[in-house]
């Protein structure tokens, strides 16, 4: 270059219109698939409810329900949630109003729900109403098997709408319940 010449711009020290496209799309491109693959392998979660009474597990009625107390049952779907890489939150309530408002959050906030409703199985509309609305799967799980025992306990309004329901296998059956929701949720991607 000579006394006091500046130099001209080449074509590549100022973009086109063209190539600042291009480049805005390759990047929206990566952009998505970076957010798709994220996606893909985020651990689904799933909301673990269960209805009232079973706080006394271990204590209550262990001919019917066994010794294994709900702190046994949340280990095992913990230890359960693990092997299938599943996020898992436990709950345990005896207010039918409060089981209602957690199926409600799990409209945003889960995957997949597993249920044991325990006395509220064979008498809330509310609950079955709640559940529809989520529009998620859902597995109901017993450990009793409720068509061995008494009349009242053969009718479940929650089985109107679940996917699958699982009774009579103790605790192995929320085990059972969260395998289950798994291959479903793994097969709706
Ligand atoms: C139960 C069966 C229900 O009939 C009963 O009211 C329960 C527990 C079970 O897990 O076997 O509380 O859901």
């Amino acid at each position: 270059m000579q006394g006091g010449q500046t130099k001209k711009p080449t074509s590549d020290a100022k973009p086109t219109i063209a190539s600042t496209e291009r480049r805005a799309i390759t990047l929206l491109i990566t952009s998505i698939i970076i957010i798709k693959d994220a996606h893909l392998t985020m651990a689904k979660k799933i909301l673990i409810l269960n209805g009232p009474n079973l706080n006394l597990l271990g204590t209550r009625e262990p001919e019917i329900y066994g010794s294994e107390t709900l702190q046994d049952v949340e280990t095992l779907c913990k230890e359960k949630a693990q092997d299938l890489d599943l996020k898992v939150d436990f709950r345990q309530s005896n207010h039918e109003g409060i089981l209602v408002d957690w199926i409600q959050e799990a409209r945003v906030s889960f995957d997949a729900i597993l249920i044991n409703p325990a006395a509220y199985t064979h008498t809330s509309v509310a609950i079955l109403d709640a559940l529809s609305a989520t529009g998620k799967p859902i597995v109901e799980v017993h450990l009793s098997n409720i068509h061995k025992r008494e009349e009242f306990r053969h009718t479940s309004y929650v089985s109107k709408i679940a996917t699958g329901v699982i009774c009579g296998l103790g605790i192995h059956g929320y085990a059972l319940g969260m395998e289950a929701l798994s291959r479903l949720l793994s097969s709706h991607k």
